[in-house]
């Protein structure tokens, strides 16, 4: 008897896919600080290295028809370089990557008809005319790609452009023209959507219709791949997430699923003035705080997370050592559900700064 097998190849997947970027640093030779040197003769003696940094190491990921995937982690754990692989801008140094079944090293231009890259504003690199209006900026990218007309009016109306979309480009705010970068982004239609950080930079307002009109895309089957730093977007969007630490997929699986993932604990949410190094250290030494997470916002303010088992024994002893022993200015204290950020922390077993 034949044996039925679906053997349609996932949109998206990786096989221990590894990318080391090889950068040159400079080194100082040993014994010349305290020589005073003329600056010429100086920059001799400085000395090159080079430095494997380790963008993705040994990735495996499978992506299905139709999913809508966060990518979540902090600078620098390689998610803008998993998304430019997948999209075959760079190529992988081990291991394979393949968008349905083409590698990216070998079927690059098949891959690339395939997948619809939209790099973060942090990146640009549209040419926009400034004496042209809005709209006749798309219409001439569309005309020269064959992209119907109406991919047009979907892209301005999804980034709130219609109303201004008869005006010069020129006459633009800057928060006009990164709405206007993510319309050129959102002509193409691809089965396949990666997207890097869409909504930096724009107003919530407009990054909520971008949002709106990438569930509409993903409801009528595009694959979408999504990398973010922030936690209330995947929960809102994604029906998977994979949490990326120092190159490495550290967690996988649903929001819910991560989150329960973490068993019973939480998170006290709080914003300290006054904090010193002090107060960090007393508080990485509290009994009952199993992780932590610090993100300073000047000398002597910060935003603390904690995690805790639980957290009604742990308060009485915080609030006496930050106000008492400390002298801490508490300005909010919350305590919350364990999130996403939570769950990095839990899995990178470090400090959180996601
Ligand atoms: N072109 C490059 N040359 C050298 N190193 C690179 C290059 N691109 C990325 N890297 C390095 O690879 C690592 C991963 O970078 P990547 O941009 O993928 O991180 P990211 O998760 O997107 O970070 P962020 O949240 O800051 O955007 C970092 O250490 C980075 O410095
Ligand atoms: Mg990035």
């Amino acid at each position: 008897m034949a044996l039925i097998r679906n053997n349609k190849p996932a949109p998206v997947e990786t096989i221990d896919l590894s990318k080391v970027f090889v950068v040159r640093s400079y080194k100082k030779k040993r014994n010349t600080s305290d020589l005073h040197l003329p600056h010429l003769f100086f920059q001799e003696l400085l000395a090159t290295q080079k430095e494997e940094i380790k963008a993705l190491q040994k990735v495996n990921i499978k992506i299905d028809q139709g999913e809508f995937v966060g990518l979540f982690g902090p600078n620098g754990s390689g998610k803008t370089t998993l998304l430019s692989i997948l999209s075959g801008f760079t190529y992988p140094t081990e291991g394979k990557a393949l968008i349905f079944g083409h590698d990216v090293k070998n079927e690059r231009e098949k891959v690339m008809q395939l997948v619809n890259y939209i790099p973060g504003l942090l990146v640009g690199g549209v040419w926009i005319r400034p004496e042209m209006t809005a709209r006749r900026n798309l219409l001439s990218v569309a005309e020269m790609f064959n992209i119907p007309k109406k991919r047009v009016d979907e892209a301005l109306e999804a980034m709130g452009l219609e109303r201004v979309a008869e005006r010069r480009v020129g006459t633009f705010s800057s928060g006009m023209v990164a709405r206007l970068l993510l319309a050129f982004g959102l002509l193409r239609e691809t089965p396949i959507m990666l997207l890097d950080e869409p909504t930096t930079g724009i107003s919530p307002e407009t990054a909520a219709d971008l949002l709106d009109h990438l569930r509409k895309l993903n409801r009528n089957g595009t694959t979408i791949i999504y990398a973010t730093h922030r936690i209330l977007e995947i929960e809102k969007l994604c029906s998977k997430v994979y949490i990326l630490d120092k190159g490495r997929v550290i967690a996988q699986g649903s929001p819910q699923q991560l989150i329960r993932s973490i068993g019973k604990r939480e998170a006290i949410q709080m914003r300290l003035l006054n904090f010193g190094d002090g107060v960090e250290r007393a508080l990485r030494e509290m009994p009952g705080v199993e992780r932590i997470s610090i993100e300073r916002e000047n000398e002597s303010t910060a935003s603390v997370r904690l995690q805790v088992i639980s957290s009604k024994e742990v308060l009485p002893r915080l609030i006496h050592t930050l106000v008492k022993a400390f002298d801490c200015r508490v300005e909010s204290l919350k305590v919350e559900e364990p999130n996403l950020q939570d769950v990095y922390m839990y899995y990178a077993g470090r400090r959180g700064d996601v």
